[in-house]
C-alpha cells in the first residue's frame, strides 16, 4: 500500500512511520508534516534513507498540495496523526487547535474522498480497502472521578489493577464530554471521520488512546518536562495538588495498536487504547526523580526538592481510564513493555540524548530541517 502518516514527524507519529517503514518494506510511507514547534524531522533520522520512505513538508490544510499529493503517490491510505495537542496551549490560543484539528481534519478527509472517487472510490484497483484512519485521544470522553464505587470491572484489566482509583472507565460507547478546546476539537474531528463513513460510505477508523511515553516526545509534555528539569536541576511544576490520573501507555506499544487496526480493524468502528496503568501525577513524578536520580549517580530522593506546587490547570481533568477490553478482545493486541521497563528506558533515552533535547528546547532543528531538506 502506498500510506500518507500526517503528522509522522512529531513524537508518535515518527514511531508509527518508523514501524511501517521497517515492517512493510513493499509498502510506500509518505511522511505529511508541517513541522510546527512540535515536528522535528531528526525524530525520523534512522529511516529516512530508506528506499520506501518520503518525507513531504506540506499543512494538511492545504487541500490543493494534499489532493495533489494523493494523486502523485495514488495513496491507498491515510495515518492521520497531525495535530494541535498541547492542552496548555489550547487553553491560551484555541484557534490554531480549529484550525489544524478540525479544518485540517475536515480538509484532509475532502481531499481522500475526492481523490478516491476519482479513482473507483473506496476499493482500490487491487480490491483492497482504502483506509482513513483517524487518530485521537481518551480526553474527549471528558473526566472521571477518583472515587466512583460503582463500575463494571473491564475484562482485560489484569489482577489487581482494578480498581486503581475509580470504578468507571472509558468504554466506546461513551457519551463524548470534552472540557479543554484541545479536546473539543479532537472531538470535533472525531465526529467528522465517522460522518465520512455514515454519510459516504467512506472506510474509515477511529482510535481513542490515554496517555503515551516514551522517546522523542516534545519536552512541554509531563514526562520528558521532568527528566529535563531534573537533569538541569530546575523546578518540577505540578499543576495543583498532583491528584490527577492519567493512564500511561509506552509509545511503541500504541504504534503497535496502530499498526495493528490498520490492517485489521473493522471500518467504521472505533477502538480504545490503553494500558490499564493509572497513576496520579505527583506519585509518576517522585517516580522519575527516583529512577533519574539513580542513573545519574546522585543519592536518591536528591532532586524532590525541585518539585514545586504551581496554580492549576484551567478546567483541569481529574481523572483518565481506558478500558481497551475491545481491542485485546477482538485483535488480540496487549502492551509488551511493562511499566517499570518502559519508565527505565524512556528516563535513560533522555538522560543519554541530551543533544536532542538541547535542540528541540532551543529550536536548533528548525535550521536542522532547512540543511537537511534543502528548503
Ligand atoms: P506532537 O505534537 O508530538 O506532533 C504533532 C505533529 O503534527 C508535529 O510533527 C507537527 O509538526 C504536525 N502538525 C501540526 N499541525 C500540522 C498541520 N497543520 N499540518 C501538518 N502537520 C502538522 O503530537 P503527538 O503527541 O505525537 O500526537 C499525535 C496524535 O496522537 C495527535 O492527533 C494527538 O491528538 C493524538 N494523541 C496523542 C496522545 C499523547 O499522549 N501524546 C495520546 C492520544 C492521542
Ligand atoms: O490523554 C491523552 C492526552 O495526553 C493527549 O491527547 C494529549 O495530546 C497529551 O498532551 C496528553 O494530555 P495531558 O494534558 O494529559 O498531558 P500533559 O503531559 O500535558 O500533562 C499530564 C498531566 O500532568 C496533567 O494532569 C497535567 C499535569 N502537568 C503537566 C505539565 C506539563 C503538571 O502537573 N505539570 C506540568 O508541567
Amino acid at each position: 500500500m502506498n500510506v500518507i502518516v500526517t503528522g509522522g514527524a512529531g513524537f508518535i507519529g515518527s514511531h508509527v512511520a518508523r514501524l511501517l517503514v521497517n515492517k512493510y518494506p513493499d509498502s510506500r510511507i509518505i511522511v505529511v508534516d508541517a513541522l510546527t514547534y512540535a515536528g522535528n524531522p531528526a525524530n525520523l533520522d534512522d529511516v529516512r534513507r530508506k528506499p520506501n520512505f518520503r518525507f513531504v513538508k506540506a499543512d494538511i490544510c492545504d487541500f490543493e498540495a494534499i489532493l495533489a499529493l494523493m494523486r502523485e503517490e495514488k495513496v491507498d491510505g491515510v495515518i492521520h496523526l497531525a495535530a494541535e495537542t498541547h492542552v496548555d496551549r489550547s487553553i491560551r490560543d484555541p484557534f490554531v487547535f480549529a484550525r489544524t484539528n478540525v479544518m485540517g481534519t475536515l480538509s484532509l478527509l475532502e481531499a481522500a474522498r475526492r481523490y478516491w472517487g476519482e479513482t473507483g472510490g473506496f476499493t482500490a484497483p487491487d480490491g483492497g480497502r482504502r483506509l482513513f484512519y483517524h487518530i485521537s485521544t481518551d480526553e474527549v470522553y471528558g473526566a472521571l472521578d477518583l472515587t466512583c464505587p460503582e463500575g463494571v470491572v473491564p475484562e482485560f484489566a489484569p489482577a489487581g489493577a482494578h480498581p486503581a482509583y475509580g470504578k468507571d472507565f472509558f468504554t466506546e460507547d461513551l457519551k463524548y464530554s470534552p472540557h479543554s478546546p484541545y479536546s473539543a476539537s479532537k472531538a470535533s474531528s472525531d465526529h467528522f471521520v465517522r460522518s465520512y463513513h455514515d454519510t459516504y460510505g467512506m472506510p474509515t477508523l477511529v482510535t481513542n488512546c490515554s496517555n503515551n511515553y516514551g522517546p522523542y516526545q516534545f519536552p512541554e509534555k509531563l514526562i520528558p518536562l521532568v527528566i529535563n528539569n531534573i537533569r538541569t536541576r530546575r523546578e518540577i511544576p505540578v499543576y495543583g495538588r498532583g491528584e490527577n490520573v492519567r493512564d500511561w501507555l509506552h509509545v511503541e506499544d500504541h504504534a503497535r495498536a496502530v499498526d495493528l487496526v490498520f490492517h485489521r480493524g473493522e471500518p467504521g468502528s472505533t477502538y480504545n487504547i490503553g494500558g490499564f496503568n493509572e497513576w496520579k501525577n505527583i506519585d509518576i513524578i517522585r517516580l522519575i526523580i527516583k529512577v533519574a536520580d539513580r542513573l545519574l549517580g546522585r543519592k536518591e530522593g536528591e532532586d524532590l526538592g525541585l518539585v514545586t506546587f504551581v496554580r492549576d490547570r484551567a478546567g483541569h481533568d481529574l481523572r483518565y481510564a481506558i478500558d481497551s477490553s475491545k481491542i485485546r478482545r477482538e485483535l488480540g493486541w496487549t502492551p509488551e513493555y511493562s511499566f517499570e521497563e518502559g519508565i527505565e528506558q524512556t528516563v535513560r533515552w533522555y538522560l543519554t540524548n541530551t543533544a536532542w533535547l538541547d535542540a528541540v528546547t532551543s529550536g536548533e532543528y528548525l535550521k536542522y530541517y532547512d540543511s537537511m531538506y534543502g528548503v
